[in-house]
């Protein structure tokens, strides 16, 4: 990428974690961190055999890293059971009554589980699995609602040495049978139904349209949760509760290989066929459990709250493996943010008095759309750490996030991080890094990340580039199930033995990184490239709008023009006056090159069902209209016919 990628957008404010929080912070010195990132690049070997040692090891290993690029070991030879550490390890050091999981349903509903009664659970359920002939190395699919069974699922296929693939409670049965085939699973976890926005999605109606095609699935287990009827199957379906009754006695947690898989994610590509991201067991383990631990500064009185699905890498390595591995005290929630009103997250926050909260910005800036009022009618004093992971989160809304909900005293970790890195790579400590709205910031601890051009060279601070990470880490992939000639091709073929991660970046003054985009979402206009993430920025600033998408069209002057979607806050009037108010606005804000060519107003964004844009959607309507590209992803389809349907502003 040549030196033109400009960066358009100063910020330059400066928050620094309170005295009060670095002073109890487990590193809190900017000296500590640089010690440590320092250590651990020179010498992982020491770096990470301290931190490892704190899990529990059936064998310990002969050497930290066997790396064959793109090939990585970690912990080779060593044995560990991945629920061992995350359940019954806090029994045996005397935690069996201290809560685990705290539940609340949609509905209302709530259970409180401790990590004995998860151990009984998770040990009883492991046993099923084998009951069912399910072996280590079996692919298993689990499609469920945000209950506590989900997580219970993963640890108790983890305990056996099968393999999980979560599939999203939202996605269709088209998404579950490529999955199925894909993996080559023979048996399905699933409920009858989960609850979403007051209604009830068909679970087990959309596993029975999956299956049949596929007849070398051969055991279906069946969460009662929404009580519909159901057909179940002779031979193939069966009751969870059927199930666990018949166990007299749980599954042992024997140990399995550092490099065993633990789990199979799919994410979708840009084009072709969902990644079948591949992670194992020993450094995937040890790489969320040192970032949970560090980032989240975990106490044993937290209670902590990550607002994602288990179906994302987010609720994997964030909600179960990290959290319950550093036996913290995690909350889960069935439902949306706006059922039943949209004050639920803050009512759930005073209720459960939730210290660590983390959320996606897709969701912040939803809030800010629904109102304060809202959020004033609850006490979220118990808060005392946000996070934000997912997508680029718009300095706007970072205040927001930091005044209204932090009360100004809590640090923000935006953590930035891929479904293919396993844990997260970029980030502030919460007791030492002074956080600017809108970075990541610093590398974690292991992660050697870098900007490069395009003939690998590393460019100047400010400069655009592409960022990749030049040493292996523990939590990395693995590979692609299945097709590493694909793993080489997207992840290693632009530069030699370095992971290409897909984002453009550049680094500031203070070797902070700021994610300007994907690569493919990059604009070039009038030969200046632009990441989408700083127009978009640059828009949300302004007081009118909710949230903003901006995409290049083709154009015979400039080679692209700049389309930005934008939505506005309620009681706003999507006037022409507005949208010329908007260009001129982001003109002041980060100069004429950016001046959006045509605003058009939308009264939503196509999305991912984890909240990311879908800019290349958009693209493709700014084109011409058809959508060639893969939209099983898509969480709303009405909102691309209004989309098409809105016809464009004139300049
Ligand atoms: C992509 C990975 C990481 C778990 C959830 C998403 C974007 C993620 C940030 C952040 C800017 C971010 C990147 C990345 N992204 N976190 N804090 N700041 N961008 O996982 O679906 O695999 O997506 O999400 O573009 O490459 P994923």
């Amino acid at each position: 990428m040549s030196s033109d990628f400009k960066s358009i957008l100063t910020e330059n404010r400066l928050f620094e974690p309170s005295a009060e929080f670095k002073s109890k912070a487990r590193i809190s010195s900017m000296e500590d961190y640089q010690r440590l990132h320092a250590e651990s690049l020179n010498d992982p070997d020491t770096f990470w055999t301290r931190e490892a040692s704190e899990l529990t090891w059936q064998q310990p290993w002969t050497k930290v890293l066997d790396w064959q690029p793109p090939f990585a070991k970690w912990f080779v030879d060593a044995k560990l059971n991945v629920s061992e550490n995350c359940v019954d390890r806090h029994v045996a050091a005397g935690k069996g009554d201290k809560p685990a999981i705290l539940w609340e349903g949609e509905p209302g509903d709530t259970r409180t589980i401790s990590y004995a009664e998860l151990q009984t659970e998770v040990a009883t359920f492991a046993a099923v699995l084998l009951n069912h002939g399910i072996k280590a190395g079996d692919r298993v699919i689990i499609y469920m609602p945000m209950v506590p069974e989900a997580a219970i699922a993963m640890l108790a296929t983890a305990r056996i040495g099968a393999v999980h693939s979560v599939i999203f409670g939202g996605f269709s049965s088209e998404s579950i049978k490529d999955r199925l085939l894909d993996s080559g699973a023979t048996a399905v976890i699933t409920a009858d139904g989960g609850y979403r926005r007051g209604k009830v999605v068909p679970l087990k109606d959309n596993v029975d349209t999956a299956l049949k095609n596929a007849p070398h699935v051969t055991t279906v287990i069946v969460l009662k949760r929404t009580g519909q009827n159901i057909a179940m199957q002779e031979g193939r379906d069966a009751w969870w509760h059927d199930e666990t009754a018949k166990v007299t006695e749980g599954a042992p947690a024997n140990g399995f290989d550092s490099e065993h898989p633990l789990f199979i994610l799919y994410t979708s590509g840009s084009t072709g066929k969902p990644k079948g991201i591949l992670h194992t067991s020993g450094g995937y383990l040890t790489g969320t459990y040192v970032s949970s631990k560090y980032i989240f500064d975990l106490r044993e009185d937290d209670v902590y709250w990550c607002t994602a699905d288990v179906g994302w890498i987010t609720g994997h390595s964030y909600i179960v493996f990290g959290p319950l591995s550093n036996g913290a005290t995690i909350l889960m929630y069935e439902g949306a943010p706006d059922t039943p009103h949209q004050g639920r997250f803050w009512e759930i926050v005073e209720k459960y008095k939730v210290s660590i909260l983390y959320t996606a910005p897709t969701a912040i800036r939803a809030f800010i759309k629904w109102g304060d009022d809202h959020v004033d009618k609850f006490d979220l004093s118990s808060l005392r750490l946000l996070g934000s992971v997912g997508e680029p989160i718009n300095p706007e809304a970072w205040m927001w996030y930091h005044h209204k909900i932090g009360g100004g005293r809590c640090p923000i970790v935006d953590t930035w991080w891929q479904t293919e890195t396993g844990s997260i790579l970029i980030t502030p400590l919460p007791g030492v890094t002074p956080t600017k709205p809108g970075t990541a910031t610093l590398p974690f601890f292991g992660v050697d990340a870098a900007i490069l051009d395009e003939d690998g060279k590393e460019v100047g601070p400010n400069e655009g580039g592409k960022l990749v990470i030049r040493k292996p880490w523990p939590s990395m992939l693995r590979t692609l199930y299945g097709d590493n000639d694909r793993y080489k091709e997207v992840y290693w073929s632009t530069y030699e033995n370095i992971y290409l991660a897909g984002d453009s970046a550049r680094r500031d003054d203070d070797g902070y990184f700021w994610i300007m985009g994907r690569i493919d979402d990059v604009l070039n206009v009038s030969g200046h490239r632009l990441g989408t993430a700083e127009v978009e920025s640059a828009l949300v600033s302004h007081e009118s709008v909710a949230e903003a998408a901006v995409v290049g069209r083709p154009d015979e002057l400039k080679g692209q023009a700049v389309v930005a979607f934008v939505t506005v806050k309620g009681g706003v009037d999507p006037t022409p006056e507005l949208a010329a108010a908007l260009k001129k606005h982001v003109a002041n804000v980060i100069g004429a090159i950016a001046r959006p060519d045509d605003i058009r107003f939308a009264a939503g964004l196509p999305k991912t069902r984890s909240g990311k844009i879908m800019r290349r959607l958009l693209k493709e309507i700014c084109a011409g209209g058809v959508i060639k590209g893969d939209t099983t992803t898509l969480e709303d389809l009405n909102v691309i016919a209004s989309l098409q349907a809105s016809g464009k502003d004139e300049d």
